[in-house]
């Protein structure tokens, strides 16, 4: 893979495909993680003479402008932490962006707005989102991938635009990938996998995957809730996302595959997820009709820091409940604290997450590495082939005059 440090770029208007999608409270960003991650690429393209047109996602907006996901004040913290102007693009492909490229010297930043906004970012269509490849690429004399975060999705802008440009990998993702590797080889055993966290859907699936990689498996958060039923607890009124049938046959999976696959003992719950609503702790086979389960229990999160003391290695994604919220956030305190605490390699992955033990007070020095992907990392470690790494591998396929 070319990297930025054997790349040309002086004089070149470079797009840089990152992943800013920090967590944002209103329209004030929680944890800006994410932002200075990718410092040093913009850096570097900045001191080397690029004209640099900067590109992410924010949220999950649904293929139009929505000003609940603009990346405005992404643009104005990004020119803080870089002491360099950067100039907002209020639109992707439109007038907008196209002036403001036109207008970019040497060394100038512009950021574009939220490329979700456009549907054939995400289209499942290769002809849709093939023809907004087009249109981003023609921005652009070159490419460089730094959105690690994002590089196992199939979008536009993580793998057709670099099939049409130049490309090379930015620091993060080198950097990423390094640390990552050394949980694919020579991993130290016992190899404990921590999964919490809200994209059920997108993280049951992985349970089954780690049950051919890691030794143990402890279950947190929301993607726990479908384990509960699945063991025949009533879930009260937690929102049961997933498949529980899956959840039952990774049960089954573990018990014959000799995986320690450990689930809540205790849970706190509310009526409702807010600070205000009193919230309890309650057996897991006891959860009462109207009750969430809004974090792990303490007898729970004993019972992980217990397992994750004698680890050699441990991933961890997913916080353990609703952190953000004081009443929640002791599970999630537990596990951060016996990472910490350990004298294995430790990973977490995922801004989510990453967000989460810095608010509750612990620095990334703590841990062996601080991922800024979730869901990447985990299909890194899964061995999946992700797009954003396999298109920056490739040569570029599309010839330029299709791109313009
Ligand atoms: C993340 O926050 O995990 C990445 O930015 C990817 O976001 P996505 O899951 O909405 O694609
Ligand atoms: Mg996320």
């Amino acid at each position: 893979m070319r990297t930025v440090d054997d790349f040309e770029v002086a004089g070149r208007r470079v797009l840089v495909r990152l992943d800013l999608n920090v967590p944002m409270d209103g329209s004030s960003i929680s944890d800006d993680g994410k932002i200075r991650a990718c410092l040093p690429t913009l850096r570097a393209l900045i001191g080397r003479g690029a004209a640099v047109i900067a590109c992410s996602h924010l949220g999950r907006p649904a293929g139009a402008p929505d000003p609940r996901y603009t990346l405005a004040p992404v643009a104005g913290r990004l020119a803080r932490l870089l002491g360099h102007r950067v100039v907002f693009a209020a639109d992707v492909v439109g007038p907008c962006a196209r002036s403001a490229v036109t207008a970019l010297r040497r060394g100038d930043v512009v950021l574009l707005e939220n490329l979700r906004f456009e549907s054939g970012e995400t289209s499942k269509d290769d002809e849709v989102r093939g023809a907004f490849a087009d249109q981003l690429a023609s921005l652009a004399d070159a490419y460089v991938g730094d959105g690690f975060g994002s590089v196992h999705r199939k979008h536009a802008s993580v793998y057709d635009v670099p099939a049409r440009l130049p490309h090379a990998a930015g620091y993060l993702i080198q950097a990423e990938t390094a640390a990552l590797r050394r949980l694919t080889s020579s991993v130290r055993r016992p190899y404990a996998v921590v999964m919490g966290g809200a994209k059920v859907a997108d993280k049951l699936p992985v349970v089954d995957s780690m049950l051919g990689i890691a030794d143990q498996i402890l279950i947190g958060g929301a993607i726990a809730v479908p384990f509960l039923a699945a063991q025949g607890h009533s879930v009260g009124a937690s929102l049961l996302k997933g498949d529980q049938e899956a959840a039952r046959s990774y049960l089954a999976k573990a018990a014959v595959g000799g995986v320690d696959l450990v689930l809540p003992t205790d849970v706190t719950v509310a009526a409702e997820c807010s600070g205000d609503a009193p919230c309890t702790v309650v057996s897991a086979a006891d959860i009462q009709p109207g009750q969430m389960v809004l974090d792990i229990g303490p007898q729970t999160a004993a019972l992980f820091a217990g397992k994750l003391a004698g680890a050699g290695t441990v991933f961890w994604n997913g916080p353990m409940g609703v952190s953000e919220i004081a009443s929640f956030a002791a599970g999630t305190r537990a596990v951060a604290a016996a990472l910490a605490g350990s004298a294995g390699f430790t990973v977490i992955g995922g801004g989510d997450t990453a967000a989460a033990i810095r608010r509750l007070g612990f620095f990334d020095n703590q841990f062996g590495h601080v991922s800024t992907g979730g869901g990447a990392s985990l299909e890194y470690l899964e061995g999946k082939t992700l797009p954003g790494l396999a298109a920056l591998e490739a040569e570029c396929t599309v010839s330029a005059a299709a791109s313009s």
